[in-house]
């Protein structure tokens, strides 16, 4: 585990200790401090319990059956998670409840209430089931963060058909990767979208994007207004407002859906090229959705839920759609970027809306911090009584910062550590039981089994570092890779048999808290996104002048770590300015602007083991100009040392 030393040093230096306040406590859902033991002693039981907060069609009689790897939760039961997220409470007090409250980047906004959102629901379903979409087909969605995302989330989910959410950033070429994979026979996306004042073409990518796949038909949302002046393809391409006005308007008749069954996929990156289709189960998912929500957020019906994610990733699927409405919150949604028009964006919205809970990333903490507190000031922040962290490690810093300014000292902070394939918060303080520290995500929530071990998969002590695992299934836990069960099997299972392996290091400090160090794999981790930095790699040598490169996230001080690239060219390619803005704009077709690699240093040679691997390590350290480790290994141990050099000289 080489990870810089400082970082470790700068974390067991942090002693401060903020624990719940006594009017905090008293007023949570989760107050009583015995849960820990009890869901420890039996977690199927806990499980169980916290399954009863969902309505089941047909109640299940067996809690866990575990053939490890493979766990099936609850999966004789049957139930629909859009009647769980919607229509059950239609028929409640929260009918006429605000569901989302969205506001679009230029400032228009939509408020739906539960029966509203239901209303759309239904006939978005019968729209998708007028066009062929039937129980277990794949329906891709790429769209702005509108309220049609979640209503064609929720409306797949009521058919029964798979959704594969795909990030409005992400290339035309990585929309169409997902497409096949997943093999979508229906698309959904929007004319543009609203990204800092410009337009994105959604609709564009999506027909370079479509070309000789399984997809049959395209909806395409008139977000911008542009959809008279865009390519509709007749036959295949069809305006979304015109086919909801052509579909029925009376209920939808929900799937019962086996627990078991798919709810959705969703791509995330790994050490390959390949990203890895994230399956996701109905059941166990959607309890694990709810019960975090009302745990860890403390959900009540009063509140007004604010997160910043995009629902292109995990955080926005849990924790603005399966969590929040499952659980029957009012979720405040928001389009664009955080400083348009102007910085003080967030705090008007929290403002506005009176949100009472706020959950955003470090990189955008760090990223206030940076602009500086005085964009807060002007603005009533109030209403907010918890904030959330998630997608890396916070540095201290931050912590206190957004424990300070956002905050106002008054509210706990939950850090909540968890993944793609983990589907819900797995470590994260309960705010009302668990003092926190700055920098730490506190410990496992109740019913998770999590450990820090050693290579060779023993309990470390208190005070020692190791791999972090997860001992025991949980039901919201991935159930495979979409059509790859046996890169399931290896990445997650392969080093310690039965136990879970998420790729990240971790630290367990004298009072068993735990300390995420970040990934041990060649996965980064960029303003809280994932990327492998194969699929970078990859991009760079697909470019006609690239021989050969090596990608690298060296720490950053904004975005947690950036995108370094090495890279060799072919003969006679003539490497500079031009060649490093031409490499850039490739990766970017091939993936999307996160991945747009900061800096390209071209070498003429990679330092290599004897067997040819890429010592990606030395990199590192020369990327963060640190000492060199351990060089014995290298082939030409003069490759490195003139790397070395011309780094350090390179301005
Ligand atoms: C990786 C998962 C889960 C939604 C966002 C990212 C890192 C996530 C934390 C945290 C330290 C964190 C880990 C993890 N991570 N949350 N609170 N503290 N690290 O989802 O793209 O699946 O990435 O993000 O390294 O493995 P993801």
């Amino acid at each position: 585990m080489d990870k810089p030393s400082e970082q470790l040093d700068t974390l067991l230096r942090e002693t401060r200790l903020f624990p719940p306040a006594a009017e905090f406590t008293r007023q949570a859902n989760f107050s009583d401090p015995s849960v820990y033991d009890r869901a420890a002693a039996d977690p199927e039981a806990y499980w169980a319990e916290q399954a009863h907060f969902l309505d089941w069609m047909q109640p299940f009689s067996q809690v866990l059956d575990w053939q490890p790897p493979h766990a099936r939760w609850f999966h004789d039961g049957r139930l629909n998670a859009a009647s769980n997220c919607v229509d059950r409470h239609r028929t409640t007090v929260r009918k006429n409840k605000a569901a989302i409250i969205w506001e679009g980047e230029p400032g228009d906004t939509r408020v739906l209430t539960y029966e509203m959102l239901g209303r759309e629901v239904d006939r978005a379903a019968h729209m998708l089931h007028d066009m062929g979409v039937r129980r277990g087909d794949r329906v891709v969605i790429y769209l702005p963060m509108i309220p049609e995302l979640p209503i064609a989330m929720l409306a797949c989910a009521k058919i029964g058909a798979i959704h594969t959410v795909v990030f409005a950033g992400f290339s035309s070429n990585a929309l169409r990767d997902r497409i096949i994979d997943a093999q979508a026979k229906l698309l959904i996306t929007a004319d543009a979208g609203h990204r800092r004042g410009t337009l994105v073409p959604l609709k564009q990518n999506a027909d370079a994007a479509v070309v000789d796949t399984p997809i049959e038909s395209v909806l395409v949302v008139n977000r911008v207004g542009a959809l008279s002046a865009i390519t509709m393809v007749p036959g295949r391409d069809w305006a979304w407002e015109e086919r909801m006005r052509a579909a029925s308007y009376a209920p939808f008749a929900a799937e019962a859906m086996e627990a078991e069954d798919v709810l959705y996929i969703l791509y995330t990156s790994g050490t390959t090229g390949k990203p890895k289709g994230i399956v996701h189960s109905t059941g166990g998912y959607l309890v694990g959705a709810n019960t975090s929500m009302r745990s860890v957020f403390d959900l009540k019906d009063e509140d007004v839920y604010f997160c910043t994610a995009d629902i292109g990733w995990v955080t926005g699927h849990t924790y603005i759609v399966y969590g929040p409405l499952s659980a029957g919150a009012t979720v405040v949604m928001y389009e664009g970027a955080p400083d348009f028009p102007d910085r003080e964006r967030f705090w008007s919205l929290i403002e506005k809306y009176g949100c009472t809970i706020f959950y955003t990333a470090p990189t955008s903490i760090r990223t206030f911090m940076k602009w500086g507190p005085q964009y807060l000031k002007s603005h009533d922040l109030s209403s907010l009584r918890l904030l959330g962290t998630v997608g890396e490690p916070i540095n201290p810093e931050a912590w206190m910062w957004y424990h300070e300014h956002v905050g106002a000292r008054r509210c706990p902070i939950v850090d909540t550590w968890w993944q793609t394939e983990t589907g819900c918060a797995m470590i994260a303080s309960l705010p009302g039981l668990i003092a926190t520290k700055p920098g730490s995500a506190t410990r496992a929530v109740p019913g998770i089994a999590v450990d820090v071990v050693d290579e060779g998969g023993q309990s470390v002590a208190p005070g020692h570092g190791g791999y972090l695992v997860i001992r025991k299934p949980w039901p919201s836990m991935l159930r495979t890779i979409w059509r790859d069960d046996e890169r399931f099997q290896k990445t997650y299972f392969g080093q310690f048999p039965g136990t879970y392996l998420p790729g990240d290091g971790a630290h367990l400090d004298e009072d068993q808290y735990i300390w995420i160090l970040g990934r041990i794999d060649d996965v980064i981790n960029v303003s809280g996104h994932r990327i492998g930095t194969m699929e970078v790699e990859s991009a760079l040598v697909d470019h006609p002048a690239v021989a050969e490169a090596a990608v690298i996230g060296r720490a950053h001080e904004v975005k947690g770590q950036a995108i370094t690239a090495f890279v060799t060219v072919k003969e006679g390619i003539e490497t500079g300015d031009e060649l490093t803005v031409e490499l850039k704009a490739h990766v970017v077709s091939l993936i999307g602007a996160m991945a747009r690699p900061e800096e390209i240093h071209f070498t003429a040679e990679l330092p290599k083991t004897r067997s040819a691997k890429i010592m990606r390590r030395l990199l590192r350290d020369i990327a963060e100009g640190r000492a060199l480790g351990d060089t014995t290994t290298l082939a030409d141990p003069t490759v490195i040392e003139s790397l070395k050099v011309r780094y350090q000289d390179r301005e």
